[in-house]
């Protein structure tokens, strides 16, 4: 059985002290979960070592950051590293967000090299693909989601490609309240699957984790996460509101 994961993308959100009352109510809540699932929390860099104090003693809880600098050290004012997140027990981070794509000029060559080094450092990728309306209303999102795969995860060998997370969030359904049906992320998430397969092999493709992110909130989450091939959400916007990701959390299939 894949990992189910509920994945909590703050963005650029939230003061200290709301940060540190939402994790604190968040984390009073029990939800018995498997070990099969986890929840993570990608939050503000200001935020990372408060965040990982609070969740220590929650074992299947994690701290992601939002982004890492594809190199280890060096003159490269205002980037975070891999080697800083390790210092801070730090073991998850989102690369290639639709936001840092469109907005921070990241390429599929930048991207892949931020996949390489988390590799290197045993820190999980998330990995975000996903296509904009103008590609998904002339029916071409399997061919760009394929290009973005083949671009910047599929060179990685078997046993590394099975430690990345994939995160399938289309960008027209981020942040609008327009969710995907649950066909169409069916349909996507099989699609992903499947070259995984045809690349690597049933059991590799078998093994990974595939989220769907973009506009999941308490309505939707057991509907989406209860599709065959989706292991789980990347939640923006309801990741800010506690009732919200609570249910979210608990609509993990287990
Ligand atoms: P959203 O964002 O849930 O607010 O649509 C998802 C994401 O960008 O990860």
């Amino acid at each position: 059985m894949r990992v189910q994961i509920a994945a909590a993308n703050w963005k650029m959100n939230l003061t200290v002290r709301e940060a540190e009352k939402l994790l604190e109510v968040l984390l009073g809540e029990s939800y018995e979960l498997t070990e099969n699932q986890k929840v993570v929390f990608a939050v503000p860099a200001p935020y990372l070592t408060i965040a990982e104090e609070k969740i220590a003693k929650h074992s299947q809880m994690f701290i992601a950051a939002q982004n890492v600098y594809s190199k280890k050290s060096g003159a490269y004012t205002g980037e975070v590293s891999v080697t800083m997140l390790q210092s801070i027990g730090v073991d998850h981070v989102i690369i290639g967000h639709s936001e840092r794509r469109e907005y921070f000029g990241e390429t599929d060559e930048l991207i892949a090299g931020k996949v390489n080094i988390c590799l290197e450092t045993n820190i999980t990728s998330i990995f975000c693909c996903g296509e904009a309306l103008p590609v998904r209303e002339v029916n071409q999102q399997n061919s760009y989601v394929s290009h973005q795969l083949e671009e910047s995860l599929f060179y990685l060998p078997a046993e590394q490609i099975v430690k990345v997370v994939i995160a399938y969030e289309p960008i027209w359904a981020i942040g609008t309240g327009k969710t995907a049906s649950s066909e169409q992320v069916q349909e996507m998430h099989a699609f992903i699957r499947s070259q995984i397969e045809k690349r690597y092999g049933i059991e590799e493709a078998q093994s990974i984790s595939i989220l769907y992110g973009g506009s999941v909130k308490a309505a939707n989450a057991k509907e989406i996460f209860s599709q065959p091939d989706v292991d789980g959400g990347l939640v923006g916007g309801a990741s800010l509101i506690a009732e919200e990701f609570i249910a979210i959390i608990k609509a993990l299939k287990v």
